[in-house]
């Protein structure tokens, strides 16, 4: 059987574009691969995190994850500190992957922003962790939204590398798996943006955490147009508000967009928001239930991250140990 790994930061909330963009397709991947998902704490603290927070979002991601259908029973969910593997082969990575690389990566730009010079040094070598978090398990497939394609393109590149320095056969090439409606659902706010957790306003995103009135007053206020819903796909090109409203729709009803327009062609955006309000509190609802339910029994939550990182661990430690022998660290 071929392997997954994917990851989410427990940097906040998890919102709907994690659900739609990754989480939800987790779920529908997990007949098919042994899936290994995973919240990358290591990642989070490359920008600031105040320390009780990340514990209570590490708990809070895991319980999301689960609540959304993540089977931790049938498959591996762990927090990454706890399997020191990862920041170990990220120290090679370091060595393989080159500066010019990492260089081009637009998400290090984006997040480090004017201030450069003042980014962590981890923020610039994130997408090397990245890199080890797949490749320690020798994962075959990466299942991301469409923002992560560009480091899982750095992932196959080091792991080519590896493999042509040390004249060996041992990483695979690591595929993104990028599919459904939603792969870049955007900000309600600004249809040109990502939806985003480091996003400052509230309403630029629905959280899996909010309850049924939240989510129909971040629905109402969300940014629109003055025009009434078109019914071709080509006339969505200019209206990104519109589009990215549509997308969500479409994702949740796991319909096709172009379906959706049909529906809804030259009615007001307002029918349609009331609708997509209740088609999300129909997807989110029983998700938001169930996370709360296992959010407050924490001592559950904590051992089965415990016993998924023994599992990962016994997959993780023997990879590093070959890649040491490869790489001629001494083991006396
Ligand atoms: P993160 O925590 O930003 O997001 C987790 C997953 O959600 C997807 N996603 C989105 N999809 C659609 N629309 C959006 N607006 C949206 N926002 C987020 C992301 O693409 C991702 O799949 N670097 C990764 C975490 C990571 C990882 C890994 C992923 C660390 N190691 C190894 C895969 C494999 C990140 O920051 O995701």
């Amino acid at each position: 059987m071929q392997r997954i790994f994917s990851g989410v930061q427990p940097t906040g909330n998890l919102h709907l574009g994690n659900y739609l963009g990754a989480i939800r397709n987790w779920v529908r991947l997990q007949g098919e691969y042994e899936c290994i998902f995973c919240m990358v704490d290591l990642h989070a603290i490359t920008v600031w995190q105040d320390p009780k927070e990340l514990i209570r979002n590490t708990r809070e991601v895991a319980a999301g994850m689960i609540a959304a259908g993540v089977d931790a029973e049938k498959h591996i969910v762990f927090n990454q500190s706890m399997v020191p593997a990862h920041a170990q082969l990220a120290w090679v990575f370091n060595c393989v992957a080159r500066i010019g690389w990492l260089n081009r990566m637009t998400q290090f730009k984006e997040k480090a922003g004017k201030h450069k010079e003042n980014a962590s040094v981890g923020l610039f070598a994130y997408p090397n962790l990245m890199s080890a978090d797949i490749l320690t398990y020798k994962a075959t497939h990466v299942p991301v939204g469409e923002d992560q394609k560009q480091h899982l393109e750095l992932a196959r590149d080091t792991a080519q590398k590896f493999n042509s320095d040390y004249g060996v056969d041992f990483f695979p090439l690591p595929e993104p798996l990028i599919f459904g409606a939603a792969t870049r659902v955007m900000s309600l706010r600004d249809g040109t943006k990502k939806m985003s957790k480091s996003d400052e306003s509230d309403y630029s995103r629905i959280n899996m955490t909010d309850d049924a009135d939240t989510i129909a007053l971040k629905v109402r206020k969300a940014k629109t147009d003055l025009h009434p819903m078109p019914d071709t796909m080509g006339a969505l090109d200019e209206r990104p508000e519109a589009s990215n409203l549509i997308g969500i729709y479409a994702a949740l009803a796991d319909r096709d967009k172009q379906d959706v327009l049909h529906q809804f062609a030259g009615r007001q955006f307002s029918e349609f928001k009331a609708e997509l309000v209740d088609l999300a509190v129909s997807v989110l609802a029983p998700i938001n239930d169930e996370m709360k339910r296992l959010t407050a029994d924490t001592s559950h939550i904590d051992a089965v991250l415990r016993r998924g990182a023994e599992r990962a661990d016994a997959i993780a430690a023997p990879i590093l140990r070959d890649v040491y022998d490869i790489v001629g660290f001494l083991r006396p």
